[in-house]
């Protein structure tokens, strides 16, 4: 099978796709032919050896796939060979076959393609984690997204009204504004030409957003939190903008603020239960027609590159797939 292969800690660019063969089935794993696979901003970070989590080399990098079961090992249940299905192996994704733990599938959901299915798993379950464990997102409450059009962003908009609150969406171009209002924000700002915490405040009449979803970090952080509502809850995703921000705590003790951190892998780990709760309900959206998932751009494996430059370059709209069909 062919695979993208990190060999040692370094820029994409160094990535190499070669032939590999699949390391015999454990008794608890499924053999999946990968269709599609979702292509996130940590996986940039770990092939560089910068993200929390540093594999031993070599490895496939690639967090979550979707496929069908060509293969079951005998002590797996509930899935069988021929079965669609989204999968989250965590690593090895970004090639034509992987073997998953059944425990980390979920069957595929009618009328989504694989493209759709493959960038499910990482960026809704975060949200959707921050929205509901975390902030307790309440209907009627006014949500703030940075970096709405990216990978996380877009399910930020959608699963903020789906749980029916007001989304103010920020992001740097009218082309990604636009999208996200096709998507569903109710609101934009264009944070690299306007005022972001005047704009915010000027948007609420002056109370502030309830929540404020960051994944971009930088120097919006602290002209963001400078608009948050009294007991606002600040939802720390990540710093796609490269610094981490440090925020003066009178900001917090001023507007009785909460600042939540959000690490969706971690939770998802220590709560394995909580973390399947939360996928069906999602899988349950989207079977009742309430989500639909968004996909925008599909790179074939040999264009790799250019998949990682859409994100680094701050280009993509929505999320970058890898498509393992055509060889
Ligand atoms: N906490 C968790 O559990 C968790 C889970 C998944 C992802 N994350 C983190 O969330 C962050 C965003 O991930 P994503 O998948 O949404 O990434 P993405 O698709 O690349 O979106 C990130 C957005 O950040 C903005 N941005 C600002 N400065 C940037 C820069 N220098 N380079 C790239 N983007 C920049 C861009 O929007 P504008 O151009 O509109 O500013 C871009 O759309 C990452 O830091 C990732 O590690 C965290």
């Amino acid at each position: 099978m062919r695979a993208l292969v990190c060999e040692s800690f370094g820029p994409v660019e160094n990535l190499k796709v070669i032939e590999q063969s699949l390391p015999a089935l454990k008794p608890n794993e499924v053999r999946l032919q990968v269709h599609a696979a979702g292509v996130n901003f940590p996986d940039a970070l770990m092939v560089q050896g910068k993200y929390q989590v540093r594999p031993e080399l070599p490895f496939i990098p690639g967090g979550e796939c979707a496929g069908v079961i060509a293969e079951v090992g005998e002590e797996v249940k509930g899935f069988k060979a021929g079965d669609k299905v989204i999968a989250m192996p965590g690593l090895s994704a970004f090639a034509e076959q992987v073997n998953v733990d059944h425990k980390l599938l979920m069957p595929m959901p009618e009328g989504v393609s694989f493209a759709e299915a493959a960038g499910f798993c990482i960026t809704y379950a975060t949200s959707y984690y921050a929205f509901k464990q975390r902030a307790k997102l309440q209907e009627g409450e006014t949500l703030v997204v940075l970096g709405a059009a990216g990978g996380v962003g877009v399910t930020a908009i959608q699963l903020g009204k789906l749980m029916g609150a007001r989304v103010i969406a920020c992001a740097s171009s009218a082309e990604k504004l636009e999208f996200c209002r096709e998507v569903g924000a109710d609101e934009v700002i264009n944070y690299t030409e306007e005022d972001l915490k005047e704009r915010i405040r000027e948007l609420t009449d002056g109370r502030g957003a309830d929540v404020i979803y960051d994944p971009v970090g930088g120097d919006f952080t602290e002209q963001a939190y400078r608009a948050i509502a009294w007991g606002g809850r600040y939802l720390v995703i990540g710093f796609a903008a490269g610094d981490i921000p440090r925020l003066p705590l009178n900001l917090p003790l001023l507007k009785a603020g909460d600042i939540l951190g959000i690490y969706w892998g971690g939770w998802a780990a220590r709560d394995p239960k909580g973390n399947m709760q939360n996928f069906s309900e999602l899988l349950n959206f989207v079977t009742k027609g309430r989500l639909k998932p968004m996909t925008t751009e599909v790179f074939s494996l040999a264009e790799f590159q250019s998949a990682f430059a859409a994100i680094r370059e701050r280009r993509a709209l929505g999320k970058v797939i890898l498509s393992l069909e055509e060889s």
